[in-house]
């Protein structure tokens, strides 16, 4: 067979560049296109060139183009010309807080970029999986409605119909998303909808925290990652409501990519899981400072603020059922402490060589 390509889209950032690496590892092709706008949207700390950099040494043969997926023309035009066999959609506009900032910007990229990239792939590429990432911000905030048990150090299902976490099933309708949410509604049901319409093998992937040891993460956007940074650096660390008990479910992005990898092997049509670290690697804002205390031996410094970001989870973790039904094979292989070391020994060398130059 000849050598497989896959086009990965935000290949510099957390999620793209793990799965730019993990395919090229699998042998195939990468061409990734990334425009940086990480670094528009959060400024010089969100510049992903390092990791252009790592891709190009690390990847034999690694294609870069610096395309926004706004230029419907030059997405069209890419894809005409490499007909991938593997599409995998990672750039976006991650942040639920900066949308407000930016709302044409964010929809432009999330819902008309995926527009682009869905309708390309259509007319070039219309049999080859389209893996899509989503977020568990399409349920806007509709998991805040359900019934909660406050514990001494996070916040847990009250409802025995959660215990698993929250399914596929749970409504993405009727409550508040951020303009973030929204504009990733727009995008999710869109390629939803190319697999019911055009039975395109699209997918769905709504994370949960995804994170990992290449992560830029800011204040804004890639929490445990910023709040590991905050702790080795002695930086303060703010606190926004729910008494820091809110809970999270974490994934390392090489287990998001080993889930693409299963879904290439044996795609499905129009299909849409919630990706996330399930309850077992998950964690409240109170009990990851102990983790990081624990890793690293330093205090963490934090302040507390009352109010809660707008639409923020109380409580989110995902419900794995559904995949490790349909794809047996697959697992969570890294556990939290396993992440916790991961993104601190990344964080102190990366730190390091900051001081250095
Ligand atoms: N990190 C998380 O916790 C998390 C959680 C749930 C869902 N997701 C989703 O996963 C996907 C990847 O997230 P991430 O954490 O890797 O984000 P990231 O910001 O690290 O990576 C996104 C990349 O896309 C690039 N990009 C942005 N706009 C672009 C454009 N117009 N054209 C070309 N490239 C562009 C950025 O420069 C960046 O390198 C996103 O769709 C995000 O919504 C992430």
């Amino acid at each position: 067979m000849p050598v497989p390509t896959v086009l990965v889209t935000g290949s510099c950032g957390l999620i793209g560049s793990e799965v730019s690496v993990f395919f090229a590892r699998q042998g195939f092709r990468v061409v990734g296109v990334d425009s940086n706008h990480r670094a528009v949207f959060f400024g010089p700390e969100g510049d992903t060139s390092w990791v252009l950099g790592r891709l190009q040494r690390e990847i034999p043969g690694y294609r870069h183009e610096a395309l926004d997926i706004r230029d419907r023309e030059g997405v069209l035009a890419l894809l005409e010309e490499l007909r991938p066999n593997l599409i995998i959609h990672t750039a976006a506009q991650p942040s639920h807080d900066k949308a407000a900032a930016i709302p044409f910007l964010d929809f432009e990229v999330n819902a008309l970029g995926t527009l682009h990239l869905l309708e390309a792939a259509r007319r070039s590429c219309p049999e080859s999986p389209f893996i899509h990432m989503s977020t568990n911000k399409v349920y806007g905030d509709r998991p805040n409605a359900i019934a909660l048990c406050e514990l001494d150090n996070r916040w847990d299902y009250a409802d025995p119909l959660y215990q698993h976490g929250i399914p596929e099933t749970f409504s993405i309708d009727q409550s508040k998303h951020s303009l973030f949410g929204a504009s990733k509604v727009a995008g999710d049901v869109m390629v939803q909808e190319y697999g019911q319409y055009f039975h395109m093998p699209t997918c769905c992937l709504r994370g949960g925290c995804l994170t990992g040891p290449n992560h830029a993460g800011v204040e804004l956007h890639g929490f445990l990652s910023y709040l590991i940074k905050c702790n080795l650096e002695g930086r303060e660390y703010k606190v926004y409501g729910y008494k820091g008990k809110q809970v999270r479910d974490n994934i390392h992005s090489a287990d998001v990519a080993r889930f693409m990898f299963e879904f290439w092997k044996a795609p499905r049509v129009a299909e849409v899981y919630n990706l996330g670290g399930g309850k077992d690697n998950s964690c409240s804002i109170l009990e990851a400072f102990g983790m990081a205390e624990e890793v690293s031996g330093r205090p963490m410094r934090w302040r507390y603020l009352e109010e809660n970001r707008i639409g923020d989870h109380i409580c989110y973790y995902s419900d794995l059922r559904k995949m490790k039904s349909h794809y047996p094979g697959w697992d969570i292989t890294k556990s939290l402490p396993d992440i916790f070391q991961e993104i601190a020994g990344s964080w102190k060398a990366r730190l390091r060589q900051e001081a250095v130059l």
